[in-house]
Protein backbone atom coordinates (compact mmCIF):
# COMPACT_ATOMS: atom_id res chain seq x y z
CA UNK A 1 0.00 0.00 0.00
CA UNK A 2 0.90 3.58 -0.47
CA UNK A 3 1.73 5.48 2.55
CA UNK A 4 1.08 9.28 2.15
CA UNK A 5 2.59 11.73 3.82
CA UNK A 6 0.14 14.08 5.91
CA UNK A 7 -3.50 14.00 7.15
CA UNK A 8 -5.57 12.52 5.35
CA UNK A 9 -8.82 14.32 3.55
CA UNK A 10 -12.18 13.15 5.00
CA UNK A 11 -13.95 10.56 3.20
CA UNK A 12 -17.38 11.63 1.97
CA UNK A 13 -19.14 8.24 3.23
CA UNK A 14 -17.88 5.71 5.10
CA UNK A 15 -20.30 3.06 3.24
CA UNK A 16 -18.41 0.38 0.64
CA UNK A 17 -14.84 0.61 2.39
CA UNK A 18 -13.61 -2.63 0.78
CA UNK A 19 -11.37 -3.34 4.04
CA UNK A 20 -11.32 -7.31 2.78
CA UNK A 21 -10.51 -6.39 -0.58
CA UNK A 22 -6.59 -7.22 -1.13
CA UNK A 23 -6.93 -5.45 -4.70
CA UNK A 24 -7.79 -1.83 -2.38
CA UNK A 25 -4.91 -1.76 -0.81
CA UNK A 26 -2.37 -2.15 -4.22
CA UNK A 27 -4.54 1.33 -5.48
CA UNK A 28 -4.18 3.88 -3.03
CA UNK A 29 -2.94 4.81 0.89
CA UNK A 30 -6.23 3.41 2.91
CA UNK A 31 -5.20 5.72 6.27
CA UNK A 32 -7.59 7.84 4.99
CA UNK A 33 -10.15 5.16 5.56
CA UNK A 34 -8.59 4.15 9.31
CA UNK A 35 -8.92 7.83 10.18
CA UNK A 36 -12.48 7.94 9.21
CA UNK A 37 -13.39 5.17 11.27
CA UNK A 38 -11.36 6.41 14.15
CA UNK A 39 -13.15 9.47 14.15
CA UNK A 40 -16.87 8.51 13.17
CA UNK A 41 -17.20 4.31 13.90
CA UNK A 42 -13.96 2.96 16.16
CA UNK A 43 -16.30 -0.33 16.35
CA UNK A 44 -18.32 -1.16 13.21
CA UNK A 45 -19.86 -4.69 11.68
CA UNK A 46 -18.37 -5.41 8.82
CA UNK A 47 -18.26 -8.34 6.49
CA UNK A 48 -16.50 -10.35 4.12
CA UNK A 49 -18.04 -11.43 0.34
CA UNK A 50 -19.47 -14.20 1.62
CA UNK A 51 -21.91 -12.73 4.30
CA UNK A 52 -19.68 -13.60 7.32
CA UNK A 53 -19.96 -10.79 9.79
CA UNK A 54 -16.87 -9.78 11.88
CA UNK A 55 -16.41 -6.68 14.32
CA UNK A 56 -13.58 -4.03 12.95
CA UNK A 57 -11.73 -2.10 15.87
CA UNK A 58 -9.89 1.05 14.60
CA UNK A 59 -8.91 2.52 17.85
CA UNK A 60 -5.35 2.05 19.44
CA UNK A 61 -6.42 1.22 22.96
CA UNK A 62 -9.31 -1.29 21.56
CA UNK A 63 -6.87 -3.19 19.50
CA UNK A 64 -4.47 -3.13 22.28
CA UNK A 65 -6.55 -4.54 24.53
CA UNK A 66 -8.03 -7.27 22.15
CA UNK A 67 -4.37 -8.72 20.96
CA UNK A 68 -3.63 -8.75 25.01
CA UNK A 69 -6.79 -10.38 26.58
CA UNK A 70 -5.96 -14.06 24.69
CA UNK A 71 -8.69 -15.52 27.35
CA UNK A 72 -11.39 -13.87 25.35
CA UNK A 73 -9.79 -13.38 22.02
CA UNK A 74 -8.69 -16.82 21.06
CA UNK A 75 -5.91 -16.99 18.01
CA UNK A 76 -6.67 -20.76 17.68
CA UNK A 77 -9.30 -20.00 14.63
CA UNK A 78 -6.86 -17.72 12.74
CA UNK A 79 -5.59 -14.36 12.71
CA UNK A 80 -5.86 -13.02 9.53
CA UNK A 81 -8.97 -11.78 7.36
CA UNK A 82 -8.79 -14.94 5.12
CA UNK A 83 -10.15 -17.29 8.31
CA UNK A 84 -13.18 -15.37 9.30
CA UNK A 85 -15.96 -17.92 8.69
CA UNK A 86 -13.59 -20.54 7.67
CA UNK A 87 -11.15 -21.10 10.34
CA UNK A 88 -7.85 -22.18 9.80
CA UNK A 89 -6.52 -26.10 9.22
CA UNK A 90 -3.64 -25.35 11.36
CA UNK A 91 -5.66 -24.40 14.22
CA UNK A 92 -4.33 -25.47 17.70
CA UNK A 93 -1.26 -26.50 16.40
CA UNK A 94 1.18 -24.00 15.49
CA UNK A 95 2.73 -21.22 17.96
CA UNK A 96 0.53 -18.47 16.13
CA UNK A 97 -2.60 -20.18 16.42
CA UNK A 98 -2.80 -21.58 20.22
CA UNK A 99 -3.66 -19.71 23.09
CA UNK A 100 -2.34 -19.99 26.65
CA UNK A 101 -1.48 -21.47 28.53
CA UNK A 102 -1.06 -24.22 25.82
CA UNK A 103 0.69 -22.04 23.61
CA UNK A 104 3.49 -21.54 26.24
CA UNK A 105 4.83 -24.79 25.77
CA UNK A 106 5.74 -24.15 22.06
CA UNK A 107 6.41 -20.44 22.53
CA UNK A 108 9.15 -20.43 25.63
CA UNK A 109 11.48 -23.16 23.27
CA UNK A 110 11.25 -21.12 19.96
CA UNK A 111 11.69 -18.02 21.83
CA UNK A 112 15.16 -19.18 23.48
CA UNK A 113 16.37 -19.74 20.11
CA UNK A 114 16.24 -16.10 19.55
CA UNK A 115 16.18 -14.45 22.52
CA UNK A 116 18.25 -11.15 22.62
CA UNK A 117 21.38 -12.88 24.27
CA UNK A 118 21.48 -14.62 20.71
CA UNK A 119 21.41 -11.83 18.55
CA UNK A 120 24.01 -10.36 20.34
CA UNK A 121 26.51 -13.36 20.29
CA UNK A 122 25.37 -13.22 16.37
CA UNK A 123 25.89 -9.59 15.51
CA UNK A 124 29.24 -9.50 13.99
CA UNK A 125 28.29 -12.44 10.93
CA UNK A 126 24.87 -11.09 10.76
CA UNK A 127 26.52 -8.05 9.87
CA UNK A 128 29.00 -9.32 7.44
CA UNK A 129 25.89 -10.79 5.74
CA UNK A 130 23.72 -8.13 5.76
CA UNK A 131 26.80 -5.79 4.22
CA UNK A 132 26.96 -8.73 1.40
CA UNK A 133 23.65 -8.15 0.39
CA UNK A 134 23.56 -4.56 0.26
CA UNK A 135 26.92 -4.72 -1.53
CA UNK A 136 24.96 -3.31 -5.15
CA UNK A 137 23.33 -1.00 -3.14
CA UNK A 138 26.65 0.86 -2.10
CA UNK A 139 27.89 0.09 -5.35
CA UNK A 140 25.61 2.76 -6.43
CA UNK A 141 23.26 2.74 -9.39
CA UNK A 142 19.59 1.99 -10.12
CA UNK A 143 18.60 -1.50 -8.12
CA UNK A 144 15.07 -2.88 -7.01
CA UNK A 145 15.45 -2.43 -3.89
CA UNK A 146 12.64 -4.70 -2.97
CA UNK A 147 14.50 -7.46 -4.67
CA UNK A 148 17.15 -6.94 -2.68
CA UNK A 149 15.67 -6.73 0.66
CA UNK A 150 13.45 -10.35 0.11
CA UNK A 151 16.38 -11.84 1.61
CA UNK A 152 16.88 -9.60 4.35
CA UNK A 153 15.07 -12.17 7.15
CA UNK A 154 16.80 -14.99 5.66
CA UNK A 155 20.12 -13.20 6.37
CA UNK A 156 18.67 -12.12 9.75
CA UNK A 157 17.31 -15.86 10.87
CA UNK A 158 17.68 -18.44 8.79
CA UNK A 159 20.39 -19.96 10.87
CA UNK A 160 18.58 -19.41 13.60
CA UNK A 161 15.58 -21.55 12.05
CA UNK A 162 18.18 -24.16 11.07
CA UNK A 163 17.01 -24.08 7.36
CA UNK A 164 20.37 -24.17 5.29
CA UNK A 165 21.41 -21.24 3.12
CA UNK A 166 20.44 -23.15 -0.27
CA UNK A 167 16.77 -22.64 0.55
CA UNK A 168 16.83 -19.15 1.64
CA UNK A 169 16.16 -17.98 -1.75
CA UNK A 170 13.30 -20.13 -2.11
CA UNK A 171 11.43 -19.74 1.49
CA UNK A 172 11.66 -15.85 0.67
CA UNK A 173 9.87 -15.94 -2.21
CA UNK A 174 7.66 -18.46 -1.63
CA UNK A 175 6.21 -17.36 1.87
CA UNK A 176 5.23 -14.04 0.48
CA UNK A 177 3.41 -16.08 -2.60
CA UNK A 178 1.88 -18.45 -0.29
CA UNK A 179 -0.45 -15.27 1.57
CA UNK A 180 -0.70 -12.80 -1.76
CA UNK A 181 -0.90 -15.65 -4.59
CA UNK A 182 -2.77 -13.21 -6.54
CA UNK A 183 0.08 -10.64 -6.97
CA UNK A 184 1.26 -10.97 -10.70
CA UNK A 185 4.83 -10.72 -8.90
CA UNK A 186 3.91 -14.55 -7.03
CA UNK A 187 1.52 -15.83 -9.37
CA UNK A 188 3.43 -19.17 -10.50
CA UNK A 189 0.50 -21.47 -11.09
CA UNK A 190 -2.43 -21.23 -13.59
CA UNK A 191 -4.74 -19.29 -10.79
CA UNK A 192 -4.96 -19.17 -7.58
CA UNK A 193 -5.20 -22.70 -6.33
CA UNK A 194 -2.54 -23.87 -8.46
CA UNK A 195 -0.05 -21.23 -7.34
CA UNK A 196 -0.88 -21.91 -3.65
CA UNK A 197 0.18 -26.00 -4.43
CA UNK A 198 2.91 -25.02 -5.93
CA UNK A 199 4.23 -22.66 -3.55
CA UNK A 200 3.38 -24.46 -0.40
CA UNK A 201 5.19 -28.01 -2.28
CA UNK A 202 8.04 -26.12 -2.60
CA UNK A 203 8.39 -24.82 1.27
CA UNK A 204 7.27 -28.05 2.67
CA UNK A 205 10.01 -29.42 0.57
CA UNK A 206 12.32 -26.99 1.99
CA UNK A 207 11.39 -27.86 5.49
CA UNK A 208 11.34 -31.61 5.11
CA UNK A 209 15.06 -31.44 4.37
CA UNK A 210 16.13 -28.82 6.61
CA UNK A 211 13.86 -31.32 9.35
CA UNK A 212 15.91 -34.32 8.06
CA UNK A 213 19.43 -32.52 8.38
CA UNK A 214 18.44 -31.35 12.08
CA UNK A 215 17.42 -35.28 13.01
CA UNK A 216 20.76 -36.49 12.57
CA UNK A 217 22.39 -33.02 13.91
CA UNK A 218 20.76 -30.91 16.42
CA UNK A 219 21.53 -27.26 16.55
CA UNK A 220 20.12 -24.35 18.74
CA UNK A 221 17.82 -23.32 16.46
CA UNK A 222 13.80 -23.63 15.66
CA UNK A 223 13.68 -27.08 13.98
CA UNK A 224 15.94 -29.02 16.87
CA UNK A 225 13.52 -27.12 19.27
CA UNK A 226 10.66 -28.25 17.79
CA UNK A 227 12.26 -31.77 17.49
CA UNK A 228 12.91 -31.81 20.72
CA UNK A 229 9.69 -30.36 21.75
CA UNK A 230 7.51 -32.46 24.00
CA UNK A 231 3.60 -31.52 24.26
CA UNK A 232 1.67 -33.47 27.17
CA UNK A 233 4.31 -35.63 27.83
CA UNK A 234 4.74 -36.63 23.78
CA UNK A 235 6.89 -35.56 20.90
CA UNK A 236 4.89 -33.06 18.35
CA UNK A 237 4.71 -35.12 15.02
CA UNK A 238 6.60 -33.93 11.48
CA UNK A 239 3.44 -32.59 10.36
CA UNK A 240 3.40 -30.38 12.90
CA UNK A 241 6.71 -29.58 13.29
CA UNK A 242 6.45 -28.40 9.31
CA UNK A 243 3.42 -26.60 10.23
CA UNK A 244 5.74 -24.46 12.93
CA UNK A 245 8.40 -23.81 10.91
CA UNK A 246 5.99 -22.61 8.02
CA UNK A 247 4.71 -20.14 10.67
CA UNK A 248 7.59 -18.98 11.90
CA UNK A 249 9.48 -18.53 8.49
CA UNK A 250 6.13 -16.61 7.41
CA UNK A 251 6.38 -14.53 10.43
CA UNK A 252 9.92 -13.44 9.23
CA UNK A 253 9.34 -13.26 5.24
CA UNK A 254 6.07 -11.34 5.23
CA UNK A 255 7.24 -8.15 7.38
CA UNK A 256 10.97 -7.58 7.87
CA UNK A 257 11.61 -6.61 4.03
CA UNK A 258 8.56 -4.75 3.88
CA UNK A 259 9.74 -2.32 7.06
CA UNK A 260 13.07 -1.83 5.20
CA UNK A 261 11.52 -0.71 1.81
CA UNK A 262 8.65 1.62 3.47
CA UNK A 263 11.66 3.19 5.42
CA UNK A 264 13.57 3.52 2.56
CA UNK A 265 11.50 4.87 0.60
CA UNK A 266 9.60 7.38 3.29
CA UNK A 267 13.50 8.43 3.97
CA UNK A 268 14.13 9.07 -0.27
CA UNK A 269 10.88 11.24 0.02
CA UNK A 270 11.66 13.23 3.03
CA UNK A 271 15.71 13.82 2.08
CA UNK A 272 16.17 16.20 5.08
CA UNK A 273 14.83 13.57 7.60
CA UNK A 274 17.63 11.17 6.07
CA UNK A 275 20.59 13.91 6.45
CA UNK A 276 19.31 13.67 10.10
CA UNK A 277 20.19 10.09 10.69
CA UNK A 278 23.51 10.07 8.81
CA UNK A 279 24.26 13.00 10.76
CA UNK A 280 23.77 11.40 13.96
CA UNK A 281 23.69 8.11 13.87
CA UNK A 282 22.73 7.32 16.95
CA UNK A 283 18.80 7.64 16.31
CA UNK A 284 19.55 5.05 14.28
CA UNK A 285 17.21 2.73 17.02
CA UNK A 286 14.36 5.48 16.54
CA UNK A 287 14.21 5.09 12.75
CA UNK A 288 13.89 1.55 13.06
CA UNK A 289 10.74 1.83 15.55
CA UNK A 290 9.56 4.62 13.82
CA UNK A 291 9.90 2.80 10.26
CA UNK A 292 7.68 0.02 11.93
CA UNK A 293 5.51 2.11 13.02
CA UNK A 294 5.10 3.64 9.67
CA UNK A 295 4.76 1.08 7.86
CA UNK A 296 2.67 -1.11 9.83
CA UNK A 297 3.57 -4.50 8.09
CA UNK A 298 0.50 -6.31 9.26
CA UNK A 299 -2.72 -3.91 8.90
CA UNK A 300 -4.71 -6.48 10.76
CA UNK A 301 -4.82 -8.64 13.55
CA UNK A 302 -8.30 -11.60 14.00
CA UNK A 303 -9.44 -13.25 16.87
CA UNK A 304 -12.15 -14.57 17.73
CA UNK A 305 -14.37 -14.25 20.92
CA UNK A 306 -13.95 -16.86 23.39
CA UNK A 307 -17.61 -15.90 25.67
CA UNK A 308 -19.45 -13.03 25.63
CA UNK A 309 -18.25 -10.17 26.05
CA UNK A 310 -18.19 -5.56 25.58
CA UNK A 311 -15.33 -3.95 24.04
CA UNK A 312 -15.52 -0.01 22.77
CA UNK A 313 -19.68 -0.38 23.48
CA UNK A 314 -20.38 -3.48 21.16
CA UNK A 315 -21.75 -6.80 22.86
CA UNK A 316 -20.24 -8.97 21.21
CA UNK A 317 -21.09 -13.08 21.48
CA UNK A 318 -18.99 -15.79 21.92
CA UNK A 319 -17.87 -17.29 18.43
CA UNK A 320 -18.10 -14.13 16.99
CA UNK A 321 -15.25 -12.57 14.91
CA UNK A 322 -12.81 -9.76 15.27
CA UNK A 323 -10.35 -7.50 13.83
CA UNK A 324 -7.82 -5.27 15.45
CA UNK A 325 -6.50 -2.82 12.48
CA UNK A 326 -3.00 -2.61 13.80
CA UNK A 327 -2.53 -0.07 10.97
CA UNK A 328 -5.29 2.46 12.49
CA UNK A 329 -3.77 2.01 15.84
CA UNK A 330 -0.29 3.17 14.91
CA UNK A 331 -2.12 6.47 13.70
CA UNK A 332 -4.34 6.50 16.29
CA UNK A 333 -4.18 11.01 16.99
CA UNK A 334 -4.71 10.02 20.50
CA UNK A 335 -1.52 8.01 20.98
CA UNK A 336 0.67 9.62 18.65
CA UNK A 337 1.98 13.33 18.00
CA UNK A 338 1.65 13.70 14.31
CA UNK A 339 0.94 10.52 13.40
CA UNK A 340 1.26 11.40 9.44
CA UNK A 341 4.84 12.47 9.85
CA UNK A 342 7.75 10.40 10.01
CA UNK A 343 9.41 11.77 12.89
CA UNK A 344 13.04 9.80 13.24
CA UNK A 345 13.01 11.10 17.20
CA UNK A 346 9.62 9.63 17.72
CA UNK A 347 9.42 9.09 21.89
CA UNK A 348 7.91 7.39 23.25
CA UNK A 349 6.91 5.17 20.01
CA UNK A 350 4.42 2.26 21.48
CA UNK A 351 3.48 0.89 17.96
CA UNK A 352 1.64 -2.44 17.94
CA UNK A 353 3.56 -3.20 14.60
CA UNK A 354 5.28 -6.68 16.60
CA UNK A 355 1.75 -7.33 18.50
CA UNK A 356 1.92 -6.99 22.16
CA UNK A 357 1.25 -9.00 24.74
CA UNK A 358 1.42 -13.37 24.60
CA UNK A 359 2.05 -13.23 20.89
CA UNK A 360 4.36 -10.42 20.91
CA UNK A 361 6.77 -11.23 18.04
CA UNK A 362 9.55 -13.44 19.27
CA UNK A 363 11.66 -12.19 15.83
CA UNK A 364 11.42 -8.83 17.02
CA UNK A 365 15.55 -8.80 18.25
CA UNK A 366 16.43 -10.33 15.12
CA UNK A 367 14.41 -8.13 12.73
CA UNK A 368 15.56 -4.69 14.87
CA UNK A 369 19.41 -5.85 14.40
CA UNK A 370 19.14 -6.30 10.63
CA UNK A 371 17.35 -3.39 9.92
CA UNK A 372 19.65 -1.43 12.21
CA UNK A 373 22.82 -2.76 10.45
CA UNK A 374 21.00 -2.19 7.44
CA UNK A 375 20.31 2.23 8.06
CA UNK A 376 23.56 2.63 10.37
CA UNK A 377 25.90 0.82 7.13
CA UNK A 378 24.08 3.15 4.64
CA UNK A 379 24.72 6.03 6.55
CA UNK A 380 28.38 5.46 7.63
CA UNK A 381 28.87 5.26 4.13
CA UNK A 382 26.49 8.67 3.47
CA UNK A 383 24.67 7.28 0.77
CA UNK A 384 22.29 8.92 -0.94
CA UNK A 385 18.75 7.19 -2.48
CA UNK A 386 15.54 8.40 -4.56
CA UNK A 387 12.99 6.26 -6.46
CA UNK A 388 14.08 5.81 -10.14
CA UNK A 389 11.40 3.71 -11.29
CA UNK A 390 7.72 3.15 -10.90
CA UNK A 391 7.02 1.18 -7.39
CA UNK A 392 4.37 -1.80 -7.22
CA UNK A 393 2.39 -2.64 -3.84
CA UNK A 394 1.46 -5.71 -3.08
CA UNK A 395 -2.03 -7.70 -3.59
CA UNK A 396 -3.19 -8.13 0.36
CA UNK A 397 -5.68 -7.20 2.90
CA UNK A 398 -3.02 -8.44 5.36
CA UNK A 399 0.53 -7.22 4.47
CA UNK A 400 1.31 -3.48 3.49
CA UNK A 401 4.41 -4.97 1.23
CA UNK A 402 6.11 -3.72 -2.21
CA UNK A 403 7.05 -5.84 -4.59
CA UNK A 404 9.13 -3.61 -6.54
CA UNK A 405 10.96 -0.32 -5.65
CA UNK A 406 13.43 0.53 -8.12
CA UNK A 407 16.11 3.04 -6.27
CA UNK A 408 19.31 4.66 -7.32
CA UNK A 409 22.22 4.85 -4.72
CA UNK A 410 24.73 7.93 -5.11
CA UNK A 411 27.52 7.87 -2.63
CA UNK A 412 28.21 11.08 -1.14
CA UNK A 413 31.63 12.75 -2.28
C1 LIG B 1 9.82 -6.10 11.23
C2 LIG B 1 9.66 -7.38 11.35
C3 LIG B 1 8.50 -8.09 11.99
C4 LIG B 1 7.24 -7.64 12.30
C5 LIG B 1 6.67 -6.26 12.07
C6 LIG B 1 6.53 -8.75 12.91
C7 LIG B 1 5.22 -8.69 13.37
C8 LIG B 1 4.63 -9.64 14.17
C9 LIG B 1 3.33 -9.52 14.81
C10 LIG B 1 2.37 -8.37 14.63
C11 LIG B 1 3.13 -10.64 15.55
C12 LIG B 1 1.91 -10.95 16.42
C13 LIG B 1 0.94 -11.84 15.71
C14 LIG B 1 -0.33 -12.07 16.50
O1 LIG B 1 -0.49 -11.50 17.58
O2 LIG B 1 -1.19 -12.82 16.01
C15 LIG B 1 4.28 -11.48 15.37
C16 LIG B 1 4.43 -12.72 15.93
C17 LIG B 1 5.41 -13.60 15.52
N1 LIG B 1 6.50 -13.31 14.74
FE1 LIG B 1 6.99 -11.55 13.94
N2 LIG B 1 7.35 -9.83 12.94
C18 LIG B 1 8.57 -9.47 12.41
C19 LIG B 1 9.68 -10.26 12.27
C20 LIG B 1 9.73 -11.59 12.59
C21 LIG B 1 10.86 -12.44 12.38
C22 LIG B 1 12.21 -12.03 11.81
C23 LIG B 1 10.47 -13.68 12.79
C24 LIG B 1 11.28 -14.92 12.71
C25 LIG B 1 11.90 -15.46 13.59
C26 LIG B 1 9.11 -13.59 13.30
C27 LIG B 1 8.38 -14.63 13.85
C28 LIG B 1 7.22 -14.47 14.56
C29 LIG B 1 6.54 -15.55 15.26
C30 LIG B 1 6.98 -17.02 15.32
C31 LIG B 1 5.41 -14.99 15.86
C32 LIG B 1 4.37 -15.70 16.72
C33 LIG B 1 4.65 -15.51 18.17
C34 LIG B 1 3.57 -16.11 19.03
O3 LIG B 1 2.47 -16.36 18.53
O4 LIG B 1 3.83 -16.34 20.22
N3 LIG B 1 8.71 -12.30 13.15
N4 LIG B 1 5.18 -10.86 14.54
Amino acid sequence: MRIDFGEPKPLDSLDGLRLHDPAAYVERCRHDVWRALRLHRPVGREEMPDGTPYWSFASYADCDRIVKDTETFSSEDGTILASVGVGDSAGGQTITLMDPPDHGAIRRPLMRTMRQSVVRRRSESVREKVLRLIDPLVGGGVHDVARLMRLLPMVAVGELLGIPERHWETIAFNTTASIAPEDPEYAVGRDVGDTLRRVHHRLFACFSDSIEARRRDRGDDVVSALLDLEVAGRPIDDRRVMLNCYSVALGANSTTPHVACHTLLALALRPEVWRTVVDDPSVVPALVEEGARWTSPTHHLVRRVTADTEVGGARMAKGDWVCAWVASANRDERVFDDPYTFDVRRSPNPHLSFGAGAHYCIGAPSSRFALSVLFEELARRRMRFEVAGEIRHLHSNWINGITSLPMRFVRDA
